[in-house]
């Protein structure tokens, strides 16, 4: 076992004179702080011009942070190149899709696709690794800072080219599979081509597509330059970078994490009270799934107020230290923040922290006191740092797709408005309402693991992924997908004989028709739905629900399909929340799948080498009664069957 959860935040010490290093190093030990990311963004501070390094303020730091028992999350500073770079290297900035190139002020102020760029981080990230490759407050490395940055303009159409002469060969490829006949886009020369910026009408979507794989790549060959560089200057430190969950898909995270030694995200839930808990679950089972249900770690999340929209939301410590068990108790290592003190000015001034502006004595000090002292007497979760999972066993899976969601982004859709993040996430929330644990996976992943597969809206899929569904099916899995899935090739073709063509035998349907509709839809089962439907032909399929009213009337909405030793299901419209439990619930069911508790009293089981536990969590104001044996590391008590848990209340008992 390890014998710590990782605890404490983002720590940016170039903000401040080194009389408060002291007293941070005081406050962290006060609230049990045992982790700190040091080297986010402060480029500027370690490279003032071009080759000039100044690291001995950062010997410093560390040397504090180690002599006080602090390990260090050491993070290259290369999401916000300092000002000199930017005016050296004025092709190394970010373009807008407007063709609008950015000037320094901000961050993430880079173009990934620039020699100039990735030369200077590779430079700063070998400094960087010869200097603390072998430090001992070094627990990890963290590369760059939630990698996004898409840009386009000369540097990066001249890198599109390239890659696109590597994926077809010739132009007479491209131009068949982008289909150029339409609306004479046809390519005489590579040269001719550009990346898809801001065009006078609508663009080519197979074009999108593929820039959309470019850019992913783009930035992980960025990763990959430095990552490369830190494992060789440093032994088994492990290598990540933060995504940002759940909200940004510019780049491929499973590639990503493919590529890490250990997933990390940074998650900021948006709503309060139950639906918030509902996101950070989300965003935990989405990052153990991207670690292969092995240990990963939250490197982010805030305090007290987290950046929405218009008002920051307004979060309390119960919250805060329920959210971090959420993450704990789906594999995370620890609860990690941004950020340990509140800045003095700057960008994110009012972002909340560990240590507010209104300092130590503050209920919102207390609370990271608190949070500390609990994730202290909960070391037992810890899990040893080569132990290698699996930390869940889940039998349902959602199928999380990056090609999904960009194919769902281009435009010219029978809807605008299709949203694929918002789907997935409708679906995973019926499943947590539901007290039912699932994962997420890659439709190149093996599925047989799985007794049901849920597919939201994957509208491009191969035929070898097609392929893989149906196989999956004939031997006996349970298949729910929804409309428009299936509906072209990988290159966005749309495949001939039906929409959803992919999977019409596996589904036992044809799609004639879509129908996008404003106002509401009522379905013969009672369940309402929204927005979109689909004139199906049933070939195999029976009718679950029909369309009541309109045009479809009479017509299936939902289907079921027994195919091989299996069932396939197809939800040809978007249910309302409740319909779409109703209806996905009824499928866990016949797969003999029921789960526990739900709607906002949380159970989750967690494994830890040969250890087991059960988390209960009460994000609800009423209280609840769960069935648990074991002891609570928390009160002390033993718990032998049911239980009452208060009201906000939570259980972490080893079984
Ligand atoms: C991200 C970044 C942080 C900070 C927070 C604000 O997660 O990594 O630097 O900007 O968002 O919530």
């Amino acid at each position: 076992m390890a014998s710590e959860l990782l605890y404490g935040g983002d720590y940016n010490p170039e903000q401040y004179p080194p009389e408060v290093w002291a007293e941070d190093v005081r406050l962290m030990k006060a609230a049990r702080v045992n982790t700190v990311t040091v080297g986010v963004f402060s480029w500027s501070s370690l490279e003032p011009s071009e080759g000039v390094f100044t690291f001995d303020w950062l010997d410093d730091v560390l040397k504090l942070l180690h002599a006080n028992g602090i390990g260090v999350i050491l993070a290259t500073p290369t999401a916000s190149p300092p000002p000199w770079f930017s005016l050296a290297h004025p092709e190394a900035l970010p373009v807008t899709a407007d063709g609008l190139r950015l000037l320094h002020g901000s961050r993430d102020t880079y173009n990934p696709a620039a020699e100039a760029y990735r030369h200077a981080a590779r430079r700063i990230a070998t400094e960087m690794g010869r200097r603390y490759g072998t430090h001992p407050a070094l627990r990890m490395w963290h590369v760059h800072n939630e990698y996004g940055t898409v840009s386009f303009g000369p540097v990066v159409d001249a890198e599109f080219r390239l890659w696109l002469e590597r994926k077809y060969g010739s132009l007479l490829a491209l131009n068949d599979v982008w289909n150029t006949a339409f609306w004479s886009q046809r390519y005489g020369q590579w040269t001719e081509i550009f990346a898809p910026q801001a065009t006078q009408y609508l663009g080519n979507p197979a074009q999108l597509l593929d820039f959309k794989r470019f850019a992913a790549e783009l930035l992980l060959a960025a990763f990959t330059d430095q990552a490369d560089i830190l494992r060789s200057l440093s032994s088994g430190i492990p290598v990540t970078t933060n995504f940002m969950l759940p909200s940004w898909l510019h780049y491929d995270q499973w590639a990503f994490a493919a590529a890490e030694d250990l997933v990390s995200i940074d998650d900021y839930p948006s709503e309060p009270g139950v639906e918030g808990h509902a996101q950070a679950a989300f965003s935990g089972d989405l990052a153990r799934s991207l670690a292969g249900n092995r240990p990963w770690l939250l490197m982010e999340q805030a305090t007290n107020l987290i950046y929405r929209r218009d008002a920051m939301l307004v979060r309390s410590t119960q919250d805060m230290i329920r959210s971090s068990l959420q993450y704990i108790a789906r594999g995370s290592l620890g609860a990690l923040f941004f950020q340990w003190r509140a800045p003095r000015t700057g960008a994110e001034v009012f972002h909340s922290s560990m240590v507010p502006h209104s300092g130590e004595d503050t209920d919102q000090f207390r609370g990271t006191a608190r949070l500390g002292e609990l994730l202290a007497e909960l070391s037992e979760l810890a899990p040893d740092p080569g132990e290698a999972g699996p930390v869940a066993e889940n039998r349902v899976a959602i199928v999380w797709y990056p090609e999904a969601w960009w194919a769902a982004e281009t435009r010219g859709l029978p809807r605008a408005d299709l949203n694929y993040a918002a789907l997935v996430h409708q679906v995973h929330r019926a499943l947590w309402l539901a007290g039912t644990g699932v994962d997420f996976v890659h439709p190149d992943h093996d599925l047989s693991g799985y007794d049901v597969v849920l597919l939201p809206l994957a509208i491009p899929l191969s035929s070898a992924q097609a392929g893989a569904f149906e196989d999956y099916v004939n031997a006996g899995g349970r298949l729910v997908a929804w409309y428009f899935s299936g509906t072209t090739d990988e290159n966005f073709s749309v495949v001939p004989a039906g929409y959803g063509g992919r999977l019409a035998r596996v589904l036992g349907i044809r799609v004639q028709m879509v129908h996008p509709v404003d106002g509401d839809l009522t379905l013969s089962d009672g369940s309402t739905a929204t927005r979109w439907s689909e004139h199906l032909d049933l070939r195999g399929a029976e009718t679950v629900a029909g369309y009541s009213g309109g045009v479809l009337d009479g017509k299936p909405a939902v289907t079921r399909h027994e195919f091989g030793d299996g069932v396939a299901h197809y939800i040809s419209t978007q249910l309302d929340d409740d319909a779409l439990r109703t209806h996905v619930v009824g499928i866990l069911a016949d797969a003999g799948i029921t789960g526990q508790a739900g709607d906002g009293l949380e159970i989750l089981h967690l494994r830890v080498g040969e250890a087991r536990f059960t988390i209960v969590l009460n994000h609800t104001d009423t209280a609840g009664s769960v069935t648990v044996h074991g002891n609570d590391l928390v009160s002390g008590r033993s718990h032998a069957g049911p239980t009452e848990v208060a009201a906000g209340a939570y259980l972490v008992v080893r079984s």
